[in-house]
């Protein structure tokens, strides 16, 4: 993990000056799972691993971006900013830079330099992080208060417009809003949020299957597609839905001649998901621990077989999982297709528990996973640099 002041000497090396140091974490969803695009609910917590920005004001409108982990560095003009190449890691800051443009900030050129430490493509939302983190710092060089919401919203834009991803609110949202501790349920519709305190005797144990299926990009949008047309044929008969949040599950059955089987059992994952995720919180807020075990279970199948976004190798790490003692409850997390699991662990349990999985992933599929115990973290902030604490 980087320090602000190693982040500092890193910039000053490459541009020779002071700068002021953001950050922005990755996330992991515990629950509500492919709900965010379909105005639902989702339950994720920011974690501690962040994208580190250090960043500086130029007198002209170029962004001069350099990234540790690529070791390159990009040079655009804010008055024409354009894609580069198709998964170019530069897209996500300057698409957030166009994102800001396009709503008519008045932004001035910057030095920027980034280090991540989000696991790249392992579903930890390394992508919303750098934008919050980068859109955190341009939103201060042009001198307003930064808005959270809007910033989530920016940088969302910024991944369907400019990167061409139709990713939902959430991964940006928690990335701005996290906190310690806490996991945030929120409405994606409205945007209304509540933190719900995670137990202190649980840990977050996130496990990495360390494949990635090259189609999850594609198959995501064509969930999203299917979603779509879900409503529409839904829309003939209850004219009064907008989105498959706003159907019940005994509306879909009686439905059910109306749609392909395929659509069906999307719109099935996604209501009944919808539900399980008002069900942890009720559990989470109870302190009924024993009750998450079933519904995180629930959303795992559900995903494998109404969705159809997990594969082998999750299935694998949650069967591991559920055969271990301690374990509350395990699913995948994220878009899917590979990336990584949630187990939500009694904390003296959790040492075992990762040794064992780890050990018996490794004997089954002769892939060495990583595995990542993080405490729910605070949300984007401007580091103190003195004290190496949070400014704001
Ligand atoms: C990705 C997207 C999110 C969300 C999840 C699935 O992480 O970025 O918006 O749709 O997949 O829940």
């Amino acid at each position: 993990m980087k320090t602000p002041l190693q982040l500092l000497d890193g910039f000053k090396r490459h541009f020779g000056t002071a700068a002021s140091i953001y950050r922005a974490p990755g996330r992991v969803n515990l629950i509500g799972e492919h709900t965010d695009y379909n105005d639902g609910f989702v339950l994720p917590a920011a974690i501690e691993f962040y994208c580190w920005v250090a960043a500086a004001p130029r007198r002209d409108r170029k962004l001069v971006i350099h990234s540790e982990n690529f070791n390159e560095t990009v040079e655009a003009g804010l008055d024409s900013l354009t894609p580069l190449g198709k998964k170019h890691w530069a897209n996500y800051p300057l698409g957030v830079a166009w994102a800001l443009g396009q709503k008519g900030e008045s932004l001035t050129g910057a030095n920027i330099y980034i280090v991540g430490e989000v696991p790249l493509g392992a579903g930890l939302s390394s992508s919303a992080a750098v934008e919050v983190a980068v859109g955190f710092a341009l939103f201060n060089h042009s001198g307003h208060a930064v808005d959270r919401a809007e910033l989530a919203q920016l940088c969302q834009k910024a991944e369907n417009e400019f990167v061409g991803a139709r990713v939902g609110i959430m991964d940006q949202f928690v990335s701005c809003y996290g906190r310690a501790s806490h996991a945030l349920l929120l409405d994606c519709r409205s945007l209304e949020h509540k933190f719900v305190r995670l137990p202190p005797d649980l840990q977050l144990v996130i496990c990495n299957t360390m494949v990635r299926h090259e189609l999850a990009s594609g198959e995501y949008n064509v969930r999203r597609a299917e979603c779509e047309e879900g409503v529409r044929s839904l829309r003939i008969f209850l004219p009064e839905i907008r989105a498959l949040r706003d159907v019940t599950l005994s509306q879909l059955e009686a439905h059910r001649p109306n749609l392909s089987p395929k659509v069906f059992a999307r719109c099935r994952h996604v209501i009944s998901e919808n539900a399980r995720v008002k069900s942890s919180v009720d559990a989470f807020h109870r302190g009924d621990c024993k009750a998450l075990g079933p519904l995180l279970q629930d959303s795992h199948r559900s995903l494998r077989d109404d969705y159809e976004v997990s594969c082998r190798e999750l299935d694998l790490m949650v069967e591991i999982a559920i055969a271990q003692r301690g374990l509350i409850g395990a699913r995948m997390t994220g878009g899917g297709f590979g990336g990584c699991t949630i187990n939500l662990v009694e904390s003296a349990a959790v040492s075992d528990f990762t040794r064992k999985v780890a050990a018996e992933y490794s004997s089954q599929t002769g892939l060495t996973p990583e595995i990542y115990v993080s405490p729910a973290s605070e949300g984007a902030q401007q580091m103190a640099l003195e004290e190496n604490k949070p400014a704001r």
